[in-house]
């Protein structure tokens, strides 16, 4: 290695240092957001938390029992989706998807709204289910504060929606208003649930057990079952309920402060919801490629990529490409750290770009310039898997502590198993991780057994069997008050 490029690579791993975070400071973030998740869960402290601690008003679990025909809508990322979910035995599902035109999510909500309804309509017809009404797991992927299960407020909209008149609206009643204006169908019972809550529902109903649902995707969020005994805001002290954290917004009360890079901030300002959802923008897919894409900018701008030995006719044209937002997509990530495809697959992501580099360089620069680029996108994703391994740590901790207290202060070898159910395109389809976040959780709880399950397809079936699940406890109710009826002689007690 010449000396030239020794020099440039010490410069470029300086540049690269603000993004690693050592063990303790992982255990600082951890223990920081499990005071945000004590104020999330306090009553008079909620509102003024960063991580807020959803109650979702689900109660139970799929028991096995569950049985029926329910609706699936899926909104919360690029694609809608539809779904009919036959539950039995085993669960049976047709899908249709359709991909959310970018203005639909930047419009007004009654367009949003109506662009749905016109889908699940579309749907329906094609199933041939238009003479049934059907009960409707809508899976709605953004902080809501929920007040029963069938309604849900929206606080904010992330992920890059924008629409107007939603925010502080009842989404099912904008999505009962859009169906009474089109009149396309009718609609059965609505269960409102979140991505993450789904995919705890469907993980616990193929697998039995799961304790947390995660999801690390276009963004990212976990939920579990907490005691009722600590969930403050909801009047009742027995049994648990799924909490969804939207521990995404960590950060915006400031204990990310010395963690986000000059990096995340500008990718934070540049964002359509500057200063909000700080730990969702170092984690999840909208944000993991316009973070390499800023550090890839600053290499270039120091002339440490693409450096001195190209044409200056080329830089600007380099520069000109990177410098436009959203450019570098984080599945090219993925692809960049795919480590049995050498360095001709980088150069071609970069090519289809518009960045074809490899023809004002001899050999040796394009591989140098290649393993800074795979060094950029490694730091960043690790990072990301590093931060998550930390928050999936304070549940699980949550989690086994409630244990303890379930019985008596006694620790036992099962209560330390703990079982995580993933969904989401970074989880997925990044090529480490998976194995860097299970890594780390591993290192920072090294006395629980903590183990990832992958979810298939969980925000569409887990929406069908939480709406499997209200039917079969309602069913429940409706019995039990029946024999009472019975038992007082018919007469109606109150
Ligand atoms: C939303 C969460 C959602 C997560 C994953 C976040 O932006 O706030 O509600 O669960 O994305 O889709």
């Amino acid at each position: 290695m010449s000396t030239q490029s020794q020099d440039i690579r010490s410069e470029v791993l300086q540049i690269l240092q603000c993004f690693q975070l050592s063990e303790d400071k992982l255990k600082d973030i951890s223990d920081a957001l499990e005071k945000e998740f004590v104020r999330g869960l306090g009553k008079d402290t909620q509102e003024a938390a960063s991580v807020k601690m959803l109650p979702t008003f689900i109660v139970d679990t799929p028991d096995g029992t569950e049985k029926g025909d329910f609706l699936a809508l899926d909104v919360g990322g690029t694609n809608l989706r539809v779904h009919h979910v036959h539950v039995d035995k085993e669960l049976t599902t047709e899908s249709e998807e359709e991909k959310i035109p970018e203005e639909k999510m930047t419009g007004r909500g009654d367009d949003l709204f109506d662009f749905i309804v016109d889908k699940i309509s579309a749907f329906i017809d094609s199933q041939k289910l238009k003479d049934q009404v059907l009960p409707l797991g809508f899976t709605f992927s953004f902080p809501c504060q929920q007040k029963a299960i069938d309604k849900s407020i929206l606080i904010r909209w992330t992920k890059g929606f924008s629409c107007s008149g939603v925010d502080g609206k009842d989404v099912v009643q904008l999505l009962k208003e859009a169906v009474d204006r089109k009149q396309g169908f009718k609609m059965g019972p609505v269960s409102v649930v979140n991505d993450t809550a789904a995919t705890l529902m469907s993980c616990i109903y193929r697998n039995k057990k799961c304790d947390i649902g995660l999801i690390v995707g276009t963004g990212t969020n976990a939920c579990f079952m907490e005691d009722m005994r600590n969930v403050q805001c909801v009047d009742c002290e027995d049994g648990q309920m799924c909490i969804n954290t939207e521990w995404g917004a960590f950060g915006e009360e400031g204990s990310l402060k010395d963690v986000q890079t000059d990096f995340d901030i500008e990718v934070d300002k540049k964002s359509n919801n500057p200063g909000v959802h700080i730990f969702e923008k170092m984690i999840s897919g909208l944000y993991l490629g316009e973070i390499v894409r800023v550090v890839l900018v600053k290499l270039t701008e120091d002339e440490l990529l693409f450096g001195g030995q190209i044409s200056d006719k080329f830089r600007p044209s380099v520069l000109r490409v990177l410098k436009t937002p959203s450019q570098f997509k984080t599945e090219f990530i993925s692809e960049i750290e795919e480590q049995d495809k050498g360095p001709e697959n980088t150069v071609e992501i970069l090519n289809k770009l518009g960045l074809d580099f490899s023809r004002d360089l001899g050999r040796d620069w394009v591989e140098e310039n290649v393993k800074i680029i795979r060094w950029v996108c490694k730091t960043i994703s690790t990072r990301a898997a590093h931060l998550c391994a930390a928050a999936v740590t304070t549940i699980a901790m949550r989690i086994y502590a409630n244990r303890i207290y379930a019985n008596r202060g006694e620790k036992s070898t099962a209560d330390r198993n703990i079982t995580v159910g993933v969904d989401g395109t970074v989880y997925k389809k990044h090529p480490n991780f998976k194995k860097e976040l299970e890594a780390m959780v591993q290192q920072l709880a090294p006395e629980l057994h903590i183990t990832f399950q992958d979810s298939e397809d969980g925000s569409g079936t887990g929406a069908a069997l939480t709406a499997a699940v209200v039917q079969r406890l309602q069913n429940k109710k409706a019995e039990h008050d029946k024999r009472e009826e019975r038992g007082n002689g018919g007469s109606t007690s109150l």
